[in-house]
């Protein structure tokens, strides 16, 4: 009703005004609930919203959006929901909150990168990768085996192991070389810890100025997010302190990616144009868009990421398909407990 209100006091206004209603008026809406900020939202939905008429209605949180559409149930306004990470993208599948997406254009993604019933699809790809120190690290390439070796001892670090984004990485090295190798390795990594895991995926690079750490597993973006923070510009001095290894693993598999992406709701009032929203998303000029405002990899992969996430190098992403991630994210937190790797280093 709000919705229904809003679009009549739109055309009362035009009317008002002397001009004809605006075609948005006529096409309708798609109401988004978004875990993504609106200054990265924003401007896209409005580029939408010029070239179809639809009008977009969105909420923006950062936490509980998923929890808010399983509360609203069959009464949920929500037709689109635009999140980060594997895990809440399967689980809204497992809790019977999404739909199968119907629009062609699902198909211009790999199918690593989106659900095998197509309930929902990456829209953006953030590495987990290793930040390394200029000064104290001459390597120029490394595997994800690598920093189990004794030269690391006492120079890795990373956040919590039990984070969305170690469980991610964690899980493909399950799925990749099944459990027994991966505990073996995450134990080796433990044991290379400098200190215990601490702070959000910046502390890494922060420690490697501050010279307490050499090899920081972090996140791509947050290169870019640090160069750019004029807010707190001692952050380029983290990020300058440190460049970006694309890590592979030994069996010539590339680097883990994790996804933001998006689902429709399954009581979505508008099935019709949250398929056109999710379409829009998947053309080149928004998947360009979508991937720089925070510094990642377009989903589809023809086109470009920006000239300075190509500074970083070129990445080659796993051949482990998200689905199978999200498989063994149980497996992985199991393991981060079992080997109390939060407490950090043990021998
Ligand atoms: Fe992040």
């Amino acid at each position: 009703m709000l919705h229904a209100r809003l679009v009549g006091t739109l055309a009362s206004a035009a009317l008002l005004a002397g001009l004809t209603v605006p075609a948005f008026a006529q096409s309708g809406e798609v109401n988004v609930y978004s875990y993504r900020e609106p200054g990265l939202i924003q401007p896209l939905l409005d580029v939408f919203t010029a070239e179809t008429g639809i009008k977009t209605n969105v909420l923006y949180a950062g936490d509980g959006l998923l929890e808010r559409v399983e509360s609203e149930g069959e009464f949920s306004p929500v037709d689109v929901v635009l999140t980060v990470d594997i895990g809440n993208l399967t689980g809204a599948k497992d809790k019977g909150l999404s739909q199968p997406i119907t629009t062609a254009a699902i198909e211009r993604v790999p199918a690593e990168l989106r659900d095998t019933d197509s309930d929902w699809v990456a829209l953006s790809l953030r590495a987990r990768v290793f930040y390394v120190s200029k000064d104290r690290v001459d390597a120029t390439a490394l595997t994800y085996e690598d920093i189990a070796k004794p030269e690391w001892k006492g120079r890795l670090c990373t956040r919590a192991g039990d984070h969305a984004y170690n469980i991610g990485l964690i899980a493909s090295r399950i799925e990749l070389w099944g459990l027994d190798k991966t505990r073996e390795w995450l134990t080796a990594v433990r044991d290379n810890l400098a200190y215990p895991p601490t702070g959000g995926d910046r502390e890494g690079p922060k420690n490697i100025l501050a010279g307490t750490c050499d090899l920081s597993i972090t996140n791509t973006y947050y290169m870019g997010v640090m160069l750019n923070n004029e807010a707190e510009p001692e952050q380029k001095d983290w990020a300058n302190s440190a460049r970006i290894i694309y890590p592979t693993s030994e069996d010539g598999d590339g680097t883990q990616v994790n996804a933001a992406g998006a689902f429709i709701a399954k009581y979505a009032p508008n099935v019709e144009n949250a398929n056109k929203l999710i379409e829009f998303l998947l053309s080149d000029e928004a998947q360009r868009l979508y991937a720089d405002a925070n510094y990642e990899f377009p989903a589809v992969p023809s086109v470009s990421p920006s000239e300075l996430t190509l500074s970083w190098g070129q990445l080659v992403p796993s051949k482990v398909s998200l689905v199978e991630i999200a498989a063994h994210r149980a497996e992985a937190a199991a393991l981060v407990d079992e080997l109390q790797f939060n407490a950090g280093a043990q021998n």
